[in-house]
């Protein structure tokens, strides 16, 4: 099948990428020249483990190929995928401008088409977009009649760092058509994978992506909470997390507690489910009380580094992780931000490191940085690990209690073992452990 896909960020790429690793003609669209160069050298503009390599096989085998000509190339393919960011305003509602310039491009590269296109919309969108936004706006651009045209929604359930994997493993697929073209066009593209497919409408889909994404929330925030219960009663969430994760209504997955949840999915999409609830008249209690867990769990690093420290003025700091989750160059919502920010509030000498978020961090907080997590810790009187890379889980404790000043060492993802700390003689604290 011919495929365009609108928008090259990382669920535009992996979804162009698998789909033309399937064998489909890809084309992935973008009005950033700089990035559809990047991806035409065979280079991913992101950092996502294994993008590089199949966009590389892509292009060589030319089932892939990047291209600022936006109308000509959707005009060119069956079915046009997007893709576009679907950022907060600053209430949390969801801001659909990309979505709105997407379906405009889409109805004017349809003008001059006469046979039959199908449009989905992957991006996330809160119920009733693409039904009363997109497909109207297409109709209009282009001088369509409805039935020439598919529209359909298909979310993602890409985790970052792990995209490439759950995009050729899916749990399931949802495909949300509003007519029989989108339905059987996705049934076809999808064909080779064998998961269950949930046919449905537009507008369930949409929800089922929000409603997934703010379950898996608020699971880790219900966790956080009741961890933070465990460190007052000196109990062991670890142990707690183990014996609810056996019952396979609860499952073991999404248990970790520790700083909290961020990224570029989590934070502003319960934030634009309760923003468009409200809308809807529906106030959501759980979504609220999500992201204030949520707010709280930096805040609770901060003070136990202070409690350990007494004041924080002068002291060095060492931040061990800058990304939102271990394996991706992303920063968006870091819990490290809150932290690095608070710290540096107060008059801390913070030297951060990641293995690869540190130029992207740069870019919001203007923190010291080291090359590598001994630089980093070299004479510093706490460590505060904020993403659990490997490196970081495989340091070697004892040597970095000598480069050390001090001896704190919080650990807000739990990725140490705190025996093994304990033993070696630092002053170790984490969420969940009285
Ligand atoms: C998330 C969802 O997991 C994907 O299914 C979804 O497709 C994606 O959002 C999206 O909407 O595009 P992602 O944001 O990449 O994926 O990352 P997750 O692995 O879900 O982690 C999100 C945050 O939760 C991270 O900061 C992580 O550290 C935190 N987390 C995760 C916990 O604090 N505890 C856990 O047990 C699990």
């Amino acid at each position: 099948m011919k495929v365009s896909v609108i928008g090259t960020g990382y669920v535009g790429l992996v979804t162009g990428a698998t789909l033309a690793d399937l064998g489909n003609q890809v084309v992935c669209l973008d009005i950033l020249e700089e990035k559809i160069n990047t991806l035409n050298s065979g280079k991913s503009p992101i950092y996502e483990p294994g993008l590089d390599e199949l966009l590389k096989q892509g292009l060589k085998n030319k089932n892939l190929r990047g291209s600022t000509e936006i109308e000509q190339n959707i005009r060119n393919s069956d079915i046009t995928f997007i893709c576009v960011g679907t950022p907060s305003d600053k209430n949390g509602n969801i801001d659909l401008s990309y979505i709105k310039s997407a379906s405009s491009a889409i109805g004017r590269a349809l003008r001059d088409k006469n046979e039959k296109h199908t449009v989905i919309v992957k991006s996330t969108v809160v119920p009733l977009t693409t039904e009363e936004v997109v497909m109207p706006n297409i109709l209009k651009k282009s001088g369509w009649k409805r039935e020439n045209l598919g529209i359909g929604m298909n979310p993602e359930f890409l985790r970052e760092g792990s995209a490439i994997h759950d995009a050729q493993n899916p749990d399931r697929i949802v495909i949300g058509s509003a007519d029989d073209i989108a339905r059987e066009t996705l049934n076809e593209l999808y064909s080779p994978y064998k998961c269950t497919k949930l046919e449905c409408s537009p507008r369930t889909a949409e929800l089922i992506k929000y409603a997934s994404n703010s379950f898996l929330a608020t699971k880790i925030s219900f966790v956080n909470e009741i961890a933070n219960m465990s460190n007052v009663w000196g109990i062991d969430f670890q142990e707690v997390a183990e014996g609810m994760g056996l019952d396979s209504r609860i499952s073991a997955e999404f248990l970790r507690a520790g700083a909290g949840f961020g990224g570029s999915c989590f934070p502003k999409d319960v934030k634009a489910l309760a923003a468009a609830a409200k809308k809807s008249k529906v106030e959501s209690l759980m979504l609220k009380a999500t992201l204030e867990v949520n707010d709280i769990q930096p805040k609770i690093i901060v003070k136990m580094t202070e409690e350990r420290l007494g004041v924080v003025k002068g002291k060095k700091i060492a931040i061990l992780g800058l990304a939102f989750k271990p394996d991706t160059d992303d920063v968006r919502e870091s819990r490290s931000e809150i932290v690095v920010r608070e710290l540096m509030e107060k008059g801390a000498n913070v030297i951060a490191h990641d293995p690869e978020g540190m130029p992207n961090f740069k870019e919001i907080i203007d923190v010291k940085m080291a090359p590598t997590p001994e630089l980093a810790t070299e004479k510093a009187d706490c460590v505060i690990i904020m993403t659990e890379w490997n490196v970081y889980k495989n340091l070697d404790l004892e040597l970095l209690l000598e480069r050390m000043n001090g001896n704190v060492l919080i650990d807000g993802r739990r990725a140490l073992d705190s025996n093994l700390a304990d033993k070696v003689g630092f002053d170790y604290k984490t969420i969940g452990l009285g």
